[in-house]
């Protein structure tokens, strides 16, 4: 029987499956598994052959309290507790530190050692804290495999910004153990929007001018995805109306993709009413060409102009429905934030407003990470800067908690 234990009030009974594989970061899984044990869970570690040229097994033999698992065909492991019983025994299983080449090995769905097979055998929910030089994170096949496995409802922790072993800077440091243990700990919070229906907008709008051109912006979708999936980890049943991204959804979200504001419009007004939550983090034109050229627009003299039409707000007319959802918007600015923000909430009479900076360095548009302030009525919180799997999550708790908070007090 495992032990109860408390984390941020939440009695929660907990077997973790660790799986280490072989990269420097190996060393701060011992630190994992000793946070984990002090908050009461039990952990069960499996290394890969390359994470034992890193760190000996009986490190966190010791540490956990039993002995390590690394073969896949091997009698005695097998007999002990074979790879299908310790898959079953997990509530969670987390990949900490995660290589590209495991990364690449679960997303394909190979099973060649023991680590890649646990992972396909596991029905529990699985995080992974990839590890890597900052140049293979970036490597498109990296971020390819990590949005695939993100599809597949698997979470992402990190990893973070900063020196490397290897010498350069950038992404790729696996994030802190206390981190990791915090998100893996926190998880069962996330049954807070059980029942609920949630509406997300994400991604950029395209506003064509021919059959060749059209005026966007540099939303990646990230955020908006993030939500959709934090939404659904959360126990909500999630639509998600997506301009043009890069991304996979998330399985288990009914997707509308759009490409105009107009489209976008049409959509989430139409669903509206039939979600108990609408979350506006699509970066939707203003404004939109009044006239759309059927031929592509030739080269003229040395200067041109375009006429352009405001677009519907489809976040104030959301919360203009006679059935409408609790109802939250974005703000991203790139000065004012709070002004503009406290604005949008108002005049858009929204129960909520993030507001985001963008065109910094860090946070906003087609960033890993972002910070959030957000404000309602009589209200406020900062959300610090952290990867946007990590603050969805955290937004989503806040939605969840004042929609109750309104809900008790209408
Ligand atoms: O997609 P990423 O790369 O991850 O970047 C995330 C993000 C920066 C796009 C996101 O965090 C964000 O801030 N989204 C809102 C962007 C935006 O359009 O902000 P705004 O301040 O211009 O608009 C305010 C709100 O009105 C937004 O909720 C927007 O969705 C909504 N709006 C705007 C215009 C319009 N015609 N209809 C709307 O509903």
């Amino acid at each position: 029987m495992p032990l109860l234990f408390k984390f941020t009030g939440i009695v929660i009974n907990k077997h973790i499956l660790l799986a280490v594989c072989g990269g420097i970061a190996a060393y701060k899984s011992a630190e994992l598994v000793r946070l984990l044990r002090k908050q009461g869970a039990t952990v069960r570690v499996v290394m890969t052959h390359a994470a034992m040229q890193f760190v000996s097994p009986l490190t966190f033999q010791a540490l956990s309290g039993h002995p390590v698992h690394s073969e896949l065909l091997d009698a005695h492991e097998e007999q002990a507790m074979n790879h299908i019983s310790l898959a079953r025994w997990a509530d969670v299983l987390i990949i900490a530190p995660a290589t590209a080449n495991t990364l690449a090995k679960c997303s394909h769905g190979l099973a060649d050692d023991l680590l890649s097979t646990l992972y396909l055998a596991a029905s529990c929910p699985v995080y992974v804290a990839p590890a890597m030089n900052q140049a293979m994170w970036h490597k498109p096949t990296t971020q390819e495999n990590i949005q695939r496995l993100k599809s597949h409802g698997v979470t992402v922790i990190g990893p973070e910004q900063g020196d490397q072993a290897c010498g350069e800077t950038g992404f790729g440091r696996m994030s802190e153990p206390v981190d990791i243990c915090r998100r893996l700990l926190a998880e069962p919070a996330a049954h807070c929007l059980s029942g609920l229906k949630v509406l997300v907008s994400a991604g950029p709008t395209r506003e064509p001018l021919d059959p060749v051109r059209y005026i966007s912006n540099r939303s990646s979708g990230k955020m908006g995805y993030a939500l959709a999936e934090a939404a659904l980890k959360a126990g909500a049943e999630v639509t998600l109306v997506s301009g043009p991204v890069a991304l996979s959804a998330p399985f288990n979200v009914a997707l509308i993709k759009v490409e105009t504001a107009a489209q976008m419009y049409a959509a989430v007004i139409s669903q509206a009413a039939q979600h108990d939550i609408y979350i506006g983090a699509a970066a939707v034109a203003d404004y939109s060409p009044i006239k759309v050229e059927a031929e592509k627009i030739k080269k003229q003299g040395g200067q041109t102009s375009l006429t352009l039409q405001k677009t519907q707000d489809i976040l104030a007319d959301v919360a203009q429905l006679e059935q409408r959802p609790f109802t939250v918007g974005f703000a991203a600015e790139t000065h004012d934030l709070e002004r503009y923000a406290q604005d949008k909430l108002l005049r858009k009479n929204l129960d909520m407003i993030a507001a985001n900076w963008v065109g910094r360095e860090l946070g906003g548009f087609d960033s890993e990470q972002n910070a959030l302030q957000v404000f309602w009525k009589n209200g406020r919180k900062n959300l610090a800067m952290t990867d946007k799997n990590h603050l969805a999550e955290q937004l989503i708790g806040l939605i969840a908690e004042r929609r109750e908070d309104e809900k008790n007090t209408a």
